[in-house]
């Protein structure tokens, strides 16, 4: 949606896209280094952010099992600071993607108004040959082949995803 300046210069401001988990080091910022990548690759103006439902990790880094499955996937989390999603949170957005269905259920208790709401969706059911319903499963706290799972999951629906932006995105 194009955007008016102060100076009455129109630009065109970037489809928003953020993504959500429960602690903010694990999987969403996995999620927001994919599609940021994703998003480049096809030259595409989206800004891509990412935050938790929960508060217990604000102002810290990344996960370092997260981390290092990123590194080993080729990909930087070491700018990473998590961040805690809020209802005002859904004004900057234009789609607020859940990585697990708790996730979803959280923030659409969260929504302010329908409108908000309705930018709600699960990443798995962007995923092309998934079922729908599925979680991005929760790999803190377990052992590092979880969170390399976990970026592979995370990069199979990012893909869908990218694929059903709108134009408007595009
Ligand atoms: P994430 O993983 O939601 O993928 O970032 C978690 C990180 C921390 C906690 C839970 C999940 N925690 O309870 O601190």
């Amino acid at each position: 949606m194009p955007t008016v300046g102060e100076d009455g210069t129109v630009a065109a401001s970037p489809y928003r896209i953020c993504f959500v988990c429960l602690g903010n080091i694990c999987r969403s910022p996995m999620a927001s280094v994919v599609m940021r990548r994703l998003v480049a690759d096809a030259g595409l103006d989206i800004q891509v952010d990412s935050a938790g439902t929960g508060s217990w990790h604000v102002g810290g880094p990344a996960d370092h099992s997260a981390l290092r499955a990123m590194t080993k996937g080729g990909y930087d989390g070491s700018t990473h600071v998590a961040r805690q999603f809020s209802a005002r949170d859904f004004a900057a957005y234009d789609l607020v993607v859940g990585l697990d269905r708790q996730n979803v259920r959280d923030l659409r208790r969260m929504a302010p108004d329908p409108a908000a709401a309705a930018k709600i969706r699960l990443l798995r059911d962007f995923a092309p040959d998934g079922e729908p319903d599925l979680d991005v499963t929760d790999p803190y706290g377990g052992p590092d082949d979880g969170f390399d799972e976990a970026l592979e999951v995370v990069f199979a629906a990012c893909r869908g995803l990218l694929d059903t932006l709108p134009a408007a995105a595009r």
